[in-house]
């Protein structure tokens, strides 16, 4: 197992190193596991001028998969889009053909009065967004900012999408919701956009090989109400680049902690990137205070996903199930009675959960 480390910036190390703790139990046990480091983002620009240098670039393309920490910084705000710490995610992304984006939205018993919405909606809540993360506006082309002939300045974007692009993102949900509840919701505007029409039409196709499984469409902003109204009613979502992007933010504050989510990114052959779903927090970095439940839960899903060792991913989540049990809390999950403890402790507390 070669695995790219990409702390990145703000609590990415600090919670990567967490999660490198958790690989280091498994390779202690005998598991093959090479860790290679490497910089991406507002730490690789500071370092080379540029958020995703070629260095990273060719290791992360050796690597069979990829733990990523955060990228982004206030101080990075500034400087020109090419140089931006998001560049260096969008462009790894693109490099790797990791079109795969999942963001599963799961409530853990321990934490069901942390969302902000009633208990009784949320508690039990376990969905997966699917979201295609290689199309759509965020690549299109033409894009721009552009003079027209009265003068006046205007912003452009191109959203798009190809057949072969549903096509592969619609059996990736199909296959996903095969190894759950069995119901999958594609999502699109296809009342207003052509993109939307084309989407349903070709999803609509590859629904006819999955007879298994309930199938249904819903229109984005019903998709957004019926999320916050009764959240339960979905299994697996899936969708393009931008409405994942904002469906994905909406579902994982259901859960009250956004700390605790992982992602996984996945290629056409299962290899990914991971990582946890919140940013870099620049607001707490350096104190050792941040989460880093999301960042090693992203390794129980590298191992379930791109090393096909389901029964290491429950061993992971089991231990991190373990340690909130025992009331262990970090700032953004802190409750009323439980232990207050940072982010080293967290981390040792999993190892020894871990056994
Ligand atoms: C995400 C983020 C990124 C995105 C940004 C940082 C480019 O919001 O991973 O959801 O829009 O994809
Ligand atoms: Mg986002």
């Amino acid at each position: 197992m070669k695995i790219a480390v990409l702390p990145g910036d703000g609590i990415g190390t600090e919670i990567v190193a967490e999660a490198a703790k958790v690989l280091g139990v498994l390779r202690g046990e005998g598991l093959a596991i090479e860790l290679e480091y490497a910089q991406l983002g507002g730490a690789a620009y500071d370092a080379s001028g540029d958020p995703f240098p070629e260095v990273t670039e060719k290791l992360v393309h050796q690597a069979d998969a990829v733990l990523l920490g955060a990228v982004g910084g206030y101080q990075y705000d500034t400087l020109p889009r090419a140089m931006r710490p998001e560049q260096g995610l969008l462009r790894i992304r693109k490099s790797l053909g990791l079109f795969a984006n999942l963001r599963p939205a799961v409530v853990y018993p321990e934490l069901a009065n942390a969302s902000s919405l009633k208990s009784e909606l949320v508690a039990g809540l376990d969905i997966m967004i699917l979201r295609e993360l290689t199309g759509d506006i965020y690549f299109g082309q033409p894009r721009g900012i552009r003079t027209l002939d009265n003068g006046e300045q205007q912003g452009f974007d191109t959203m798009m999408y190809s057949e072969s692009e549903i096509r592969r993102i619609a059996h990736v949900g199909f296959q996903i919701a095969l190894k759950r509840g069995k119901k999958l919701c594609s999502v699109d505007k296809a009342n207003v956009l052509d993109t939307s029409m084309f989407w349903r039409e070709v999803i609509t196709e590859v629904a006819k090989e999955y007879p298994m499984v309930e199938f249904s469409h819903m229109l984005v902003d019903n998709a957004a109400m019926q999320l916050v109204r009764a959240p339960k009613q979905f299994d697996v979502i899936v969708t393009g680049n931008i409405f994942g992007d904002i469906l994905s933010d909406e579902a994982s504050m259901l859960t009250g902690s956004i700390g605790m989510l992982p992602s996984a990114s996945l290629d056409a052959n299962n290899k990914g990137l991971f990582e946890p779903c919140h940013g870099s927090a620049p607001d707490i970095a350096g104190k050792g205070i941040a989460n880093p439940l999301a960042t090693i839960l992203s390794v129980a899903m590298m191992m379930r996903y791109t090393f096909a060792r389901g029964d290491l991913a429950q061993r992971i989540e089991g231990a991190v199930r373990s340690v909130l049990q025992q009331g262990l809390r970090t700032g953004d999950i802190y409750q009323e009675g439980m232990k207050r403890v940072g982010t080293v402790e967290m981390g040792d507390a999993v190892v020894k959960a871990l056994g």
